[in-house]
């Protein structure tokens, strides 16, 4: 079993949505081999904007094995916290949050504890946390069930890893037994298939190749 985790990042409006939601249903509703594999061989989760997740879960909700996920999740519980989004209202919505993403880490200033925190609740309101390191100094914590590597000179870059170069650091990272392994750094339709050969790696994570639903429905159908 494979996943295919599609990060929009802060990407699309409303009506872009509409856009991807009509184009992925139709390529998907007319698609057997896209349709057998998704029956028996990948998990696709699909990572919208917040204002968002309500529409795509409902729009998705349908069909095997394509999950929502959030992109983020508050450190914090329900209280006086402005402006944050918690687990409690995202466990209505995603099975999934990626979490300690490279992005919020240097960019917005995001903290190892702040990571952790955000792992607790993940637990605590059962959503799945897929978390980004970007290499080994980034801690992970026991029993993290997807550990996403997302080096950060490929992400957006074009600069994608190869498979023995991704396979280099998954030895230096402290992964539980159990823990699936996920690559992310400008996965694209047209450099995904070595990954998606390879028995250690257990899934992708592609941002910008995730924004059309033709591009990321080409990934999910080369999952073999
Ligand atoms: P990219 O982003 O595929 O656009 O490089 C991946 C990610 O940052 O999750």
């Amino acid at each position: 079993m494979k996943y295919i985790i599609g990060n929009w990042k802060a990407y699309k409006t409303e009506e872009e949505v509409k856009l991807w939601l009509a184009g992925f249903i139709e390529k998907l509703n007319s698609d057997t081999h896209i349709q057998s594999i998704l029956q028996e061989k990948v998990k696709v989760v699909v990572c919208p904007p917040y204002p968002f997740i309500p529409q795509v879960t409902a729009a998705l909700s349908q069909f095997t094995n394509i999950f929502i996920g959030s992109q983020n999740i508050s450190s914090f519980d329900e209280g006086s916290y402005t402006g944050e989004v918690n687990g409690k209202m995202l466990s209505q919505f995603v099975k999934f949050a990626i979490i300690g993403h490279s992005e919020r880490r240097i960019v917005l200033h995001e903290t190892e504890k702040a990571v952790e925190n955000k792992f607790l609740m993940c637990k605590k309101y059962d959503i799945q946390p897929i978390l980004c390191v970007r290499d080994e100094k980034d801690t992970i914590p026991s029993e993290a069930p997807f550990v996403a590597y997302e080096p950060t000179d490929a992400i957006g870059t074009g600069k994608f890893k190869s498979v023995d170069e991704i396979l280099e650091v998954k030895k230096t990272l402290k992964l539980s037994e159990g823990s699936l392994f996920i690559y992310g750094g400008s996965v694209n339709a047209h450099n995904c298939k070595p990954y998606l050969e390879s028995n250690e790696i257990d899934g992708l994570l592609p941002g910008g190749g995730s924004l059309d639903p033709l591009e990321f429905l080409q990934i999910i159908s080369q999952v073999n």
